[in-house]
């Protein structure tokens, strides 16, 4: 099948690529001319395991392209899938100005004589985007103003991961299509099937549950993260250990053992922009989504939750102090730092009077586009170290975890660690000579 993506960032590129690697023709759009250039030649725009192989791979077999021109995507099939950002405006609310303007755009490519006048033809918008409910609806309108053949409207949700980005796409758990006719579930279905052979269902739905749906989904995920993070601090106040806690509560299948992790909170560019968007979809029904408000609430402090123990652990100042932070990005496995609790921390410990180096295996280059001269970048994790007064991790990347202890407390000026995603051993850093702090124990 013929495919264009609109759109090349984390979603995007992910599904242009695995959709050429099962077989179809994609051409891949996107707005940003350098972006283009480099996936062109084979280079990856961000960090995502296995994604370069499939890139590089299916551009040499002729089956992915990029480009910057609207008319040759919307040439170059009659699928589009739209994959453009739904930032969150002042209010919460998610920014569809992309989304439209890029379907007016498409639509008025598709406005000639030729195209879309009779049903085997006729276009398929694919909203990949998160979007809230209703937005199918406002799409079909815009288009609806320009086309005046058939066309359809559905929408597809995207559950991938960043780090595990491609296993997921071509893995899921399952696969929501939100469609109003027979031949946009059919085309999906054919795209989708390929992926699904392990048995994973293509759940047909109509557009606003599709729409909510992956709403829903990352509600409840900011939800448990925040859940935890509560009982953390319960833990704290009374000298408990949540680790201990939350392995009594994981245990228990209703509830389970993923996103109870207590930490600085989640970022990233879904999480914290969804659950606002949520509430304020709610809130245009009439409703108040009360749980999800208050996971997000919960997220914002939780960021910065143990900057008072830094404070307080020098005495009340932090001038003339240097922190060494590791890890950057908003989780492990990628080089996204939207929304990244390190992009709090860093803030309020420079004001707090602190200097600070940082090391990540990479989000540096992003971080630093943010940040700048502010902060210092290291070489390594060991070179962040170097004159530090204490070791502040905020992602648990892999090479973080079992690190030479012995090297780090011969560069801190004080073996002090402040573990912000409770991933080190405190009995063990206690007995080495470490004062330990971690979120809840
Ligand atoms: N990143 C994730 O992990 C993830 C997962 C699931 C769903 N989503 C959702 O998917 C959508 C896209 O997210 P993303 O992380 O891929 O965003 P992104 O910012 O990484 O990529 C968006 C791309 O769209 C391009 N773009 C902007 N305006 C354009 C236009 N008018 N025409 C063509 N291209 C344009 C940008 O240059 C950029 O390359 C969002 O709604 C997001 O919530 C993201």
């Amino acid at each position: 099948m013929r495919v264009s993506v609109i759109g090349t960032g984390y979603v995007g590129l992910v599904a242009g690529a695995c959709f050429a690697d099962s077989g179809n023709e994609v051409l891949c759009l996107d707005i940003d001319q350098q972006k283009v250039q480099k996936l062109s030649a084979g280079q990856l725009t961000i960090y995502e395991p296995g994604l370069p192989d499939i890139l590089q791979r299916n551009i040499r077999e002729g089956r992915l392209a990029f480009s910057t021109d609207y008319k040759a995507a919307a040439l170059h099939s009659k699928i589009y899938f739209l994959c453009l950002p739904t930032p969150p405006n002042e209010d919460g609310s998610a920014d569809l100005r992309y989304v439209l303007e890029s379907a007016r755009t498409l639509a008025g490519h598709l406005a000639g004589p030729d195209r879309g006048q009779n049903g085997d033809d006729a276009p398929l918008f694919v909203l990949k985007s998160t979007v809230p409910v209703g937005t199918n609806a406002r799409v079909r309108g815009a288009a609806a103003a320009i086309l005046k053949g058939p066309f359809s409207v559905a929408n597809n949700p995207e559950f991938l991961k960043e780090g595990t980005a491609v296993d997921d796409f071509m893995k899921p758990d399952r696969v929501v299509v939100g469609v109003t006719d027979d031949r946009s579930y059919r085309i999906l279905h054919e795209l989708y099937e390929p992926f699904c052979r392990t048995g994973a269902p293509i759940l047909r739905m109509d557009p606003a549950s599709a729409e909510i749906a992956k709403y829903a989904a990352n509600g409840f995920l900011a939800v448990k993260i925040s859940y935890i993070n509560e009982v953390a601090r319960l833990c704290q106040a009374v000298g408990a250990d949540v680790e201990k806690v939350r392995q009594a509560t994981a245990l228990d299948p209703r509830i389970g053992k993923t996103f109870l992790f207590p930490g600085l909170g989640y970022g990233g560019s879904c999480l914290p922009k969804d659950t606002r968007a949520l509430v304020s979809s709610a809130r245009g029904f009439g409703l108040d989504f009360l749980t999800v408000d208050a996971a997000e609430k919960v997220n914002d402090a939780q960021k910065t939750w143990l900057i008072p123990a830094i404070v307080k652990h020098f005495g009340g100042k932090l001038s003339g102090r240097t922190l060494a932070i590791w890890g950057l990005a908003f989780k492990p496995r990628t080089d996204d730092v939207r929304e990244a609790p390190s992009l709090s921390v860093i803030p309020a410990l420079l004001n707090a009077g602190a200097k600070i180096k940082v090391f990540d295996p990479e989000a540096m280059q992003n971080i630093r586009a943010i940040v700048g001269d502010k902060i210092k970048y290291a070489e390594n994790p060991y070179d962040a170290l170097a004159k530090a007064d204490a070791l502040m991790l905020i992602t648990e990347w892999n090479e973080f975890r079992s690190p030479d202890w012995k090297r780090i407390k011969s560069l801190l000026r004080q073996p002090v660690v402040f573990d912000g995603r409770n991933i080190y051993d405190p009995d063990h850093l206690r007995q080495m000579g470490f004062t330990y702090y971690g979120i809840g124990r």
